[in-house]
């Protein structure tokens, strides 16, 4: 049985989860579908950092208020190198903060507003292709959760499934995307511990790169970098704290007992095109970060606010102008944000075959940035979010 929704959104992580919210507050119904259960959405470790627009988001659609009161606002960083720490105070520079609220953290309040308001949701159901979207009823076709076959027509469809996207192969036919590989991976850690200092330490050392952050009062989140085919088992606690401690000379950390390990490794993407017919993908399905600066979150709800805006037109204005301004509105915001996450990622960590003038001249490039307003001030705009299209 073929069933019709106007907009089929494959994928419940933040893009898709938001996109459905804010359709739902114009008045235009949609079905999520999503091949992991509630529970695994719910409680897979990401990253922890929202930009004030993201907040903002949050708040003014009624998402989440636990945002306020589970979350923290942080005023600023400290860029660490060369054994002595650099306040990034994002308050004076730009009069801008960011939010530590784990993205798993606004899952739960994303799904709970969904099924609050009894919009179709539905967990363990796969999509496995996305067919017709060069004509006004396209469809996708997956597998339920009993395994039984699914058959979606919409008037649009949505992939919102992560880098894994099947609806990209649909969107970009042959043409895939830009990609760029990086040598080395973070191993991240989850202790139970006392945070090690008031605000996130980014850390450049001559042992590679360190971020120190936090998750709340009791749980903290570190990486350092490692080799892309780092076995996450290969250390004891001991070791892994000698490790971290290493990376962030002139800072002591507060140790505890780490209770959760992994190694993500990393890479930037953009595909060649967002949107093709009926069918458009945002957020880790168009484009992906290396996770310095914390943007691929806050990337993934800028796509689908300009989105919603042109489906809204579309959907309910009868006029596809905004649709055909999406693909450039978001990847303007797309390429900064590429930029700004290998910037950061460039300055802070070490190349395995960095020559002593690479490493020194990195000290440059990071003096010149806390040594500067200026410097200062092009971080900070960037790490708490360029203001989205009115
Ligand atoms: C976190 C991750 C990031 O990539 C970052 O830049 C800051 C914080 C985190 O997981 O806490």
């Amino acid at each position: 049985m073929t069933e019709r929704t106007r907009v089929a959104i494959v994928g419940a992580g933040p893009a898709g989860l938001m996109l459905a919210h804010l359709l739902d507050h114009a008045g235009i119904e949609s079905i999520v579908l999503d091949s992991r259960t509630r529970h695994e959405i719910e409680t897979t470790v990401r990253a922890g950092i929202l930009e004030q627009n993201t907040v903002e988001i949050l708040r003014q659609t009624g998402a989440s208020d636990r945002v306020d009161t589970v979350g923290s606002r942080h005023d600023g960083i400290e860029l660490r190198f060369d054994g002595a720490g650099h306040r990034i105070d994002f308050a004076d520079l730009v009069g801008r903060g960011v939010w530590l609220y784990p993205q798993h953290e606004v899952l739960k309040d994303l799904i709970a507003a969904r099924l609050a308001a009894g919009q179709d949701l539905r967990f363990s159901t796969r999509a496995d292709e996305v067919v017709d979207i060069d004509s006004d009823r396209p469809r996708v076709l997956g597998t339920g959760p009993d395994g039984e076959a699914i058959e979606i027509e919409a008037d649009f469809v949505v992939g919102a499934e992560g880098s894994r996207s099947i609806t990209r192969d649909a969107v970009t036919g042959a043409h895939g995307g830009f990609f760029r590989e990086y040598p080395f991976a973070w191993f991240g850690v989850l202790c139970e511990a006392p945070p090690s200092a008031d605000e996130l330490i980014y850390s450049n050392s001559p042992e590679g790169f360190a971020l120190i952050s936090q998750r709340s009062p009791e749980v903290q989140r570190m990486y350092f970098q490692c080799d892309p085919d780092q076995d996450p088992d290969a250390y004891t606690e001991a070791q892994l704290w000698d490790m971290l401690q290493a990376r962030v000379p002139g800072t002591t950390l507060q140790e505890g007992s780490i209770f959760q390990r992994d190694v993500l490794r990393f890479r930037s993407f953009v595909a060649h095109r967002l949107l093709r017919g009926r069918a458009a993908i945002v957020g880790d399905a168009a484009h992906t970060v290396p996770p310095t600066g914390a943007k691929g979150m806050n990337l993934a709800i800028a796509d689908v606010v300009v989105l919603a805006r042109a489906l809204e037109r579309l959907l309910l204005g009868g006029s596809a102008e905004l649709l055909e301004s999406f693909e450039e509105t978001a990847l303007a915001r797309i390429w900064k944000a590429q930029h700004f996450s290998w910037w950061m990622t460039s300055m802070l960590h070490r190349a395995p075959d960095a020559s002593d003038f690479d490493n020194r001249r990195q000290l440059g490039e990071l003096r010149s940035v806390v040594e500067s307003r200026n410097g200062r001030g092009f971080l900070a705009e960037a790490y708490t979010g360029w203001p989205l299209p009115v």
